[in-house]
């Protein structure tokens, strides 16, 4: 039993009760996932499974069991950081930075999902498969993402640059 971690397969702990979130932060001293509520209803411990971003305090280990997870360190680093995480720099989208690994995990996935054409409850038409990337649209599908900091008009403007330059 293993599961893929940013690249690299790391056994799944022997006791069932084990989150996600302690294997990568106690196990493995992945600690760029951060702890906020432990309970799913902050985001600060999202990471990718399989691509999908998910909650890792509500997520057992032996859930991830054969699958894939991409933490923030197998996003970017400072060295070698994602676009995304440039453009979070450029556009001032944090202060302390608690919340802003589970930011970058979030909308990586999120930004998948318009592309994938996966509707949200601000999309106007839910038949169109091309759907408009705009403000609502970003704070609407980040809004399980919180930033105590208030950081939010910066997180949001970073993602919709990042996207807009990608798309050109
Ligand atoms: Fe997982 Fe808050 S720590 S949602
Ligand atoms: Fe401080 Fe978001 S930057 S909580």
């Amino acid at each position: 039993m293993a599961i893929r971690i940013n690249d690299t397969d790391v056994a799944v702990p022997d006791d069932p009760r084990v989150s996600l979130l302690d294997l990568l932060r106690d196990g493995l001293h992945l600690t760029g996932t951060k702890v906020g509520c432990n309970q799913g209803a902050c985001g600060a411990c999202t990471v990718l499974i399989d691509g999908k971003r998910s909650l890792s305090c509500l997520t057992l280990a032996v859930q991830a069991d054969g699958r894939s997870v991409t933490t923030i360190e197998g996003i970017g680093s400072a060295a070698q950081p994602h676009a995304l995480q440039s453009a979070f720099i450029e556009h001032d989208g944090f202060q302390c930075g608690y919340c802003t690994p589970g930011q970058i995990c979030a909308a990586v996935a999120m930004l998948q999902e318009i592309a994938d054409g996966i509707p949200s409850y601000v999309t106007a038409d839910l038949a169109e498969k091309r759907i408009l990337l705009s403000s609502e649209e970003i704070r609407e599908r980040m809004s399980g993402n919180l930033c105590r900091c208030g950081a939010h008009n910066g997180i949001v403007e970073a993602i919709l640059h990042h996207a807009r330059e990608n798309a050109a």
